[in-house]
């Protein structure tokens, strides 16, 4: 019982550990034992991905397959990996014109969904990398020309 115990505070030890380093390590080495830590988009971009369950998923859904012919997909989305800066915009200001995704075309309109670059920031780098997006991610410093239109 008392060795369940303390391999189980190694647990803690290393996972806080991992935390702090600000979720770079995917891995960390205690004794000579490489033990995973959690590196998932979900821990990665929690303030995006936080947003994205309260404003996008009646949309996009949790899977980011979006619905078919209504709503596009995210996840493996050529649109949104063509140009990040645009899908920041999208969310800040909304867009409503056809747009075309993996070949096939979207024409409702997207309200805008966040006040401020900060959240329009946090969200995209949450899609851009969760449902194994691989797309890199974007700063505020980029985005702060954007014109926030109300
Ligand atoms: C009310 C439904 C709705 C909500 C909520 C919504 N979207 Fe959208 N989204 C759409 C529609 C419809 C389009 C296509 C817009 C167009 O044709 O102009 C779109 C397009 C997009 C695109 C570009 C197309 C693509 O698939 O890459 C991105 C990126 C995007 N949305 C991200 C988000 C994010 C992030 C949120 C939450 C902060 C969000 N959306 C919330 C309906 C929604």
């Amino acid at each position: 019982m008392k060795k369940y115990f303390s391999l189980i505070s190694l647990a803690v030890v290393v996972l806080v550990a991992g935390f702090s380093y600000g979720f770079k390590a995917k891995t960390v080495v205690v004794s000579g034992k490489t033990v995973v830590v959690p590196d998932d988009a979900e821990t990665k971009y929690a303030k995006g991905f936080e947003i994205y369950k309260t404003k996008c998923v009646a949309c996009h859904q949790l899977s980011g397959e979006g619905i078919p012919s209504a709503f596009p997909p995210l996840k493996n989305s050529d649109y949104l990996m063509a140009d990040k800066k645009r899908a920041v915009e999208q969310v800040l200001n909304g867009s409503n014109h056809e747009i075309t995704v993996n070949g096939a075309k979207y024409s409702m309109a997207m309200p805008y969904q966040v006040d401020n670059y900060d959240d329009a920031v946090a969200v995209i780098n949450y899609v851009l990398n969760a449902w194994g997006n691989d797309g890199g991610t974007i700063t505020v410093d980029e985005v702060k020309d954007i014109e926030i239109k109300r």
